[in-house]
Parts: C-alpha cells; sequence; structure tokens
C-alpha cells in the first residue's frame, strides 16, 4: 500500500497522525496546509494569494491547490508512495488526484476518515500549539510538551496558529466541513475508505489507525 489519504474536519487528527503512518510505511508525509503556510511566510504571489483564504478560514480555489499538490506529488521522494495529509478537500481535487495517479498507473489505496465531533474539535484547536521550527502538533491538555513553551523534538519554541483563534475556527468548520464529506463519500464509493473513531486519546486513535491499514475498508473501533 502506498497512496494514503488522511481525511478528517480541522482538528481531527491528521498532522498528529499523519508521521505515525508515514514511520510504519516508510513513506514521505504531503501535508496541503504546510506546503500553503510554507509559500505565505516566504511570501510568494502563491502564498500571498493563500493566506488571503487562509485567513478567513476558507478553502484556497480548486486550480491552486491542485497544481501546488500535484507538482509535489511527482517529486522523486513520493515515488514510493506517500500520506497525504489535508489533500483532496473537495470532489474536484479528489478527481483530480485519481486522474494524476492513474497516469502514473497508480491509485489512492486507502483513504482513513478521523471522525470527531465539531465542539470536541473547537475546543482542541483553542489549545493547539504548533513548533516554530518543523510544525510538530502539541495541545495543552491532550498532549503537552515537557518543557511549556518548548518543542519536545527540537527545543523550538510553541505558537499558536493565527488561524486557530475561535471565530477563524468556527468559520474552517462552516466552510470546509460539507466539502469534505463530499470527499469522503468519494472514497466510499471507489471502495477504499476506512472510518476511524478520533474521540478517543491519540495513541488509541494511532492504533486504530495502523489497523486500518491492514483491514477490508469499513469501520475500525
Ligand atoms: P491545514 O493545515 O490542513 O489545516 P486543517 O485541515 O484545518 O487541519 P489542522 O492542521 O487544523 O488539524 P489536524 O487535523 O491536522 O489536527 P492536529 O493533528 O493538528 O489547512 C490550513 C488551511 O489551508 C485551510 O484552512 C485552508 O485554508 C488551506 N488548505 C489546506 N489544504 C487545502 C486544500 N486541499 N484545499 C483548499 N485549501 C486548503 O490536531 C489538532 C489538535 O488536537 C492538536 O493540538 C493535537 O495535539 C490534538 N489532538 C490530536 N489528536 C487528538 C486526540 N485523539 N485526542 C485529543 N487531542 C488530540
Amino acid at each position: 500500500m502506498t497512496v494514503v489519504v488522511l481525511l478528517g474536519a480541522p482538528g481531527a487528527g491528521k498532522g498528529t497522525q499523519a508521521p505515525i503512518l508515514a514511520g510504519a510505511l516508510g513513506v514521505p508525509i504531503l501535508a496541503s496546509g504546510d506546503l500553503l503556510r510554507a509559500a505565505a511566510a516566504a511570501g510568494t504571489p502563491l502564498g500571498r494569494e493563500a493566506d488571503r483564504y487562509m485567513s478567513r478560514g476558507q478553502l484556497v480555489p480548486d486550480d491552486t491547490i491542485v497544481r501546488v499538490f500535484l507538482d509535489r506529488l511527482e517529486k522523486p521522494d513520493a515515488r514510493v508512495g506517500a500520506i497525504l495529509d489535508g489533500f483532496p478537500r473537495t470532489r474536484v481535487q479528489a478527481v483530480a488526484l485519481d486522474r494524476a495517479l492513474a497516469e502514473a498507473d497508480r491509485r489512492v489505496d486507502r483513504a482513513i476518515f478521523i471522525d470527531v465531533a465539531v465542539e470536541d474539535l473547537v475546543q482542541r484547536m483553542s489549545n493547539r500549539r504548533i513548533c516554530t521550527a518543523n510544525g510538530h502538533v502539541y495541545n495543552l491538555k491532550s498532549n503537552p510538551p515537557v518543557v511549556e513553551g518548548i518543542c519536545d523534538l527540537d527545543g523550538s519554541e510553541l505558537a499558536q496558529r493565527p488561524d486557530d483563534d475561535e471565530a477563524t475556527v468556527r468559520a474552517r468548520m462552516t466552510e470546509q466541513i460539507p466539502p469534505l464529506l463530499e470527499v469522503v463519500d468519494h472514497y466510499r464509493k471507489a471502495g477504499v475508505l476506512q472510518n476511524v473513531d478520533g474521540r478517543e486519546p491519540i495513541s488509541a486513535v494511532s492504533e486504530r489507525m495502523l489497523k486500518a491499514l491492514e483491514t477490508a475498508p469499513g469501520r475500525v473501533d
């Protein structure tokens, strides 16, 4: 199994679980949000455009993100496969991904939907902190760093993401969950979808996700 799509509402745990799956499969993580934030930090025209949408909690237009993400997917390190975190997020993106993979005689092998209720997500995101050097993910309640404000893995400072204020989080839920559910449906119809209950502690969710890679599509409880 090489190409695994992680699906979930904002804050569902995609960025937390991606390194665990990537380590198990020996493939890189391609995270659309990280690509866009890097472009925004670099001040490129793409980054400036993306930032306008991200700061309002809206999806970046399909044609922009499809171009950026499929370019990244073509890089040599992703030839062995990849964990796709945050892409596709609309049906248009899912179809574009299917088409690009098919041209290389590949396909999405598994799509894992991390299922968490919206109110839990809002709470999680208000407590999320991200390491400023490499984007490692923490939570003041469920996954705190050993030393307050410092990343356990690289010693850099932790910060709140600008789009994690409550108003933007709620906008992200309203704008992004309906198209996400269409993507979930797309992969259900393709016969590759696994649902995983994402309300459990992080380690329990990881176990379910690893199990989901080995079992037939369905629900892993
Ligand atoms: P992106 O960076 O992809 O953000 P997102 O999808 O909103 O996802 P998050 O990174 O917020 O959450 P996550 O699911 O990774 O959760 P995490 O593991 O951090 O995208 C940002 C923006 O870019 C979008 O809003 C959009 O504008 C744009 N964009 C990106 N991709 C796009 C696309 N394809 N098309 C168009 N626009 C696009 O966990 C959250 C918190 O919960 C953490 O604190 C974590 O420690 C904690 N946590 C995780 N799991 C658990 C658990 N099981 N129990 C308790 N706490 C937990």
